[in-house]
């Protein structure tokens, strides 16, 4: 084996380790254990048909070849995609930095002090800029966060509107197409209909629940659009506004002018186009719409002991609670990249942001100039950054195209042969100079060089932004690159991620994020490319997609991929649309019962209520076995409407079950399909597949299974695989052929997240098929062996047939509760003590906790974890034998901050070194807790959702 075989890196236990292991878990060979894991009638008979694992060396001349058949040109197209200059010191400490991009959603807020700090900083400053109350911390993309809107605005419709069946939406013509498409999308399953058409042909009859608009419009154009909010108004009509979030700093923002929504993408502050993504949308509503409002909100609230701290708020909307009445069905968002326009807010400042956005304008308006002086006719009355011509006579412009390209530019091109262009915050004098040759030479007409910077056009006054914004502190003390780093690196002390320690989340598959396949993602042939310029531009993208595409058919035995969705719930969505779209096709779109179990994730149900489908439950056994006698009869029962049945594989109890097989014969005999929710696809790579038990669509959760990070709650990328019979139906793009033909776009960007592809790309040609299936045994090896180490103080609440557990396994901690007051919610805070974020709660059974080690692990961290979860049982007994206080203990007033443990006055029953040191290990790599316990209630009950308000300060001061 080479010294650079890059299998060897990824994977944790050593050799010898794996044999101890396998003495330890009772098994003399990982095949033995595998036999008993995994059912033999769904184990592939022969090793997965991919290419041998490359060397991370090879590995990085492979993907430096594909990056150079990539063409970086000068881009200005717009349409929601503009180039900007990432800052380095958030390119370095931030989108390289692992602390960032290996944390997890910040469910355990005390370890994710720094990551909500940040959130908090974009929330505040998207409200700030777009003039409205709240804020959520991102969402997928520009086009999905418009269908939100749109679901937003028919749930807030008034009870007379829900009775009488109001359901018409208007949609100005003059928005991006994408988000078009995805509107249409969202519109149909929910009895939505949508009236795409003029703004000047709106109608505000009593059908209409909401209006969509766009700040600047798709042309370019800046619109007054006060006349129009006051009419629906009138009519108890609610507008949502995409609006660009640049544009903002110097036109007067919607919340002035009474929009009820404002959304859009926050990518040109600083996030790379990365030819389509991943960027974060923003969300802003008007607080009174609070409860209504999709996604993740951060929220202010204090610790136990009256500090300020931070944390979710108001989750009781969200999918995890709700389900199928969830408000909407956002899990993994786009936490990093709304994590790097926050902070390009903080470094820039409302001063910095408006300098910006004055220079594209002013860069803008004197094209408009010159560009008119050689002969064109510039369309768009007022604008903001980009401008629409009309091309003399004797021009046409497939010239200027071919000029362009000669000149290595990208033009917009409208369909009536009118040209666009939008200028960004990298345009700078020289390419302004080209931009002129380009239509000059056109026009056969002369043009000067430009020598200085155009400056001092102003915005009409009628649009003209007269209010501060960006007041607050954190975006007016950072200047110096010094000061910048420092800020970045006191929130990132805050947390807790996997440079630390393992963190063992069930579901959530959190194993190594490599660094050979992140580098890529800082090269500018993967970030600097706008996802609508010509495929030619982008051959190294399209040979990593397609190679991809393949690979990914081949681990799950499935026909074709689509890469589109962006997390696995977009997955779950954009599936189940599939699959309509398949029963529809054969004249069966009645089809709307999907079959889900009750230990289903609590985005299953929530994605199924999106595609216009009826949920039933169906039970699992009292072995966590989803019930195959209620799944036949259910199926049966509702023979003539069946449309699907969802299942995760192994399931969240963490057990293969046996009858998989069996369950899917049944479901297609009574005309269902399957859909299998892939997040537990690093139990199957390389030993089984979704084909193989019968399956005939599934996600995949990149950001599991493939090696992205989690970047703190997003990006993800959920793509989904079908079986031949479905490929026909995968989604489309109305602007860029991206291979299929099917239903309509269910992202803004044709290959969605394009540019982190490139590292589940990387992942499996570093791993090959040996090790991609070695990853799976020794996943499954390393849970079995926490499993042992566990079952004893604890409990294993599901095993398998044979004793054996999958890749995760759910820890009982109920009983815990009668016999000493202890919560699995102490537990987990406990843990923190210990250096470790806490294992999967309450998920997908109450009171448990889920761990998955992921192979990644090694045997030392493992049985640093076992030893810690083993001394909280210790503590524990102390409680319950009356050693320790029930109420006073290490367990209830965990986690320990250093402020507590250090403070002059301790008056606890225990001492300081138990509460901050509890084994001698934890001496080496203390991880100190910035907050003590945070309360959630406090926080929903006093909601303040940006930061250095004046409320805050007022709420902080009061109980
Ligand atoms: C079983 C299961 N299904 C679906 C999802 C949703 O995936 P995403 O967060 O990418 O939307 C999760 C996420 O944790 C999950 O564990």
């Amino acid at each position: 084996m080479s010294h650079d075989n890059f299998v060897n890196r990824h994977i944790g236990p050593r050799k010898n380790e794996i044999a101890e292991m396998l003495e330890a878990v009772g098994v003399s060979s990982i095949e033995e254990l595998i036999e008993q894991t995994i059912p033999s009638n769904i184990r592939f008979k022969k090793p997965l048909k991919l290419q041998e694992g490359l060397s991370e060396r090879k590995y990085y001349r492979k993907i430096l070849s594909l990056a150079a058949k990539n063409k970086v040109f000068n881009t200005y197209i717009g349409m929601g995609y503009y180039d900007t200059i990432t800052p380095a010191v958030i390119l370095r400490n931030v989108l390289e930095n692992p602390v960032w991009y290996t944390s997890y959603t910040p469910y355990q807020a005390e370890i994710s002090q720094g990551r909500l700090e940040a959130l908090l900083n974009f929330q505040t400053m998207v409200c700030e800029l777009t003039g409205m109350e709240i804020a959520n911390a991102s969402l997928l993309d520009e086009a999905t966060a418009a269908a939100e809107a749109m679901v937003m605005m028919m749930n807030l419709r008034s009870r007379k509107m829900v009775k009488s069946r109001v359901n018409v939406v208007l949609v100005d013509e003059k928005m991006w197409p994408q988000t078009h498409d995805v509107l249409r999308t969202r519109a149909v399953p929910l009895g939505i209909e949508l009236k795409i058409q003029p703004k000047e042909e709106f109608d505000f009859t009593e059908e209409v629940f909401g209006v969509l608009i766009q700040y600047p419009n798709s042309d370019g154009e800046v619109v007054d659009y006060s006349g129009l909010v006051e009419k629906a108004h009138d009519r108890e009509i609610k507008v949502a506004v995409a609006a660009d979030l640049l544009s903002l700093a110097i036109l007067i923002p919607p919340g002035e002018w009474g929009a009820d929504i404002v959304f859009g993408s926050s990518q040109r502050f600083g996030v790379p186009m990365g030819y389509g993504g991943p960027h974060a949308a923003f969300f802003t509503a008007k607080e009174e719409f609070k409860r209504s409002m999709p996604g993740r909100i951060i929220g202010v609230t204090k610790d136990v002991h009256g500090n300020r701290a931070l944390r979710m708020a108001l989750q009781t909307r969200e999918q995890h609670i709700k389900r199928e009445k969830a408000t909407s069905n956002i899990c993994t968002a786009q936490a990093l990249l709304a994590t790097m326009a926050g902070f390009f807010g903080v470094y820039q400042g409302p001063e910095g942001i408006k300098m910006i956005a004055e220079r594209v304008h002013d860069i803008a308006a004197f094209l408009a100039l010159e560009i008119e002086k050689l002969g064109y006719k510039q369309l768009n009355l007022n604008f903001f950054d980009t401008i629409r011509f009309a091309l003399p006579k004797h021009v046409k412009h497939e010239d200027i195209e071919w000029l362009s390209h000669e000149l290595e530019m990208n033009f917009r091109y409208f369909e009536n042969g009118e040209v666009g262009i939008s200028i960004d915050e990298t345009t700078n004098r020289e390419d302004i100079s080209w931009i002129l040759e380009v239509f000059a030479k056109a026009a056969n007409k002369r043009w000067q060089v430009i020598h200085e910077y155009p400056k001092g056009f102003k915005i009409n006054k009628r649009f003209a932004r007269k209010s501060a914004f960006m007041t607050q502190e954190v975006f007016n003390k950072y200047r110096s690159e010094t000061e910048m780093l420092r800020y970045i690196k006191k929130l990132e002390h805050k947390d807790i991620s996997l440079t630390h320690s393992m963190i063992s989340l069930g579901s959530c598959t959190m194993k190594l994020n490599a660094a050979t396949e992140m580098l890529p993602l800082s090269w500018i042939e993967f970030n600097g490319i706008h996802p609508f310029v010509p495929k030619n531009q982008a051959r190294g993208y399209h040979e990593m997609m397609e190679e991809l595409r393949r690979d990914l058919s081949t681990i799950t035995g499935m026909a074709d991929v689509s890469l589109m969705p962006n997390s696995g719930a977009a997955g779950e969505y954009a599936g189940l649309m599939v699959i309509h779209a398949y029963h529809k096709s054969r004249g069966e779109g009645n089809r709307n019962i999907v079959l889900i179990p009750s230990s289903a994730h609590g985005t299953n149900p929530a994605s199924a209520v999106m595609a216009g489908l009826k949920v039933v439950v169906v039970a699992c056994d009292e072995k966590g076995n989803i019930d195959l006698e209620d799944v036949r009869k259910k199926a049966e029962e509702h023979k003539d409407s069946l449309s699907a049945l969802m299942v995760t594989y192994p399931s969240t109890h963490g057990v293969f079950e046996s009858s998989i097989v069996e369950m899917c014969e049944v479901i297609h005999q009574f005309g269902g399909q399957v859909y299998m929710d892939g997040a537990n696809m690093n139990a199957q790579v390389g030993l089984t597949s979704p084909k193989n038990i019968g399956a005939d669509v599934c996600h995949l959760n990149l950001h599991k299974t493939f090696a992205i990070p989690h970047g703190g709650g997003g990006p993800g990328v959920g793509p989904i695989a079908v079986a031949e019979h479905l490929v026909e139906f995968l989604p489309s793009h109305p602007i860029m052929n991206n291979g299929h033909i099917g239903i309509n776009a269910v992202a803004a960007a044709p290959w969605g997240s394009a540019s982190v592809l490139t590292i589940t790309y990387g992942y499996i040609k570093m791993m090959g098929a040996q090790g991609l299936t070695e990853a799976t045994e020794i996943a499954i090896l390393n849970a079995n062996y926490i499993a042992k180490a566990l079952e004893k103080n604890f409990g294993i609440l599901y095993t398998g047939e044979n004793g054996r557990i999958a890749h995760e396994m759910i820890l009982e901690c109920r009983h815990f509760r009668a016999t000493s007051g202890i919560t699995e919610e102490d537990i987990a805070k406990r843990l923190m003590d210990y250096g470790f974020h806490a294992p999967t709660l309450s998920f997908p059974v109450h009171g448990t906790l889920m761990i998955e080690p992921t192979e990644s692990e090694s045997k030392g961290e493992l049985d640093r974890f076992i030893d810690a979860l083993n001394s909280i049982f210790d503590e524990i007994k102390a409680i319950e034998i009356g050693d320790s206080d029930k109420e006073d203990n290490v367990l209830k007033n965990a986690p320990h901050t250093a402020e507590v443990v250090s403070a002059d006055k301790w008056e606890h029953a225990y001492s300081r070194q138990k509460a901050a040191y509890p084994l001698e290990w934890i001496k080496e790599n203390k991880f100190w807790v910035p907050v003590g316990r945070v309360d959630n209630a406090w926080g929903d009950r006093h909601l303040i959702c940006t930061c250095g308000s004046p409320e805050e300060y007022e709420l902080m001061s009061q109980d």
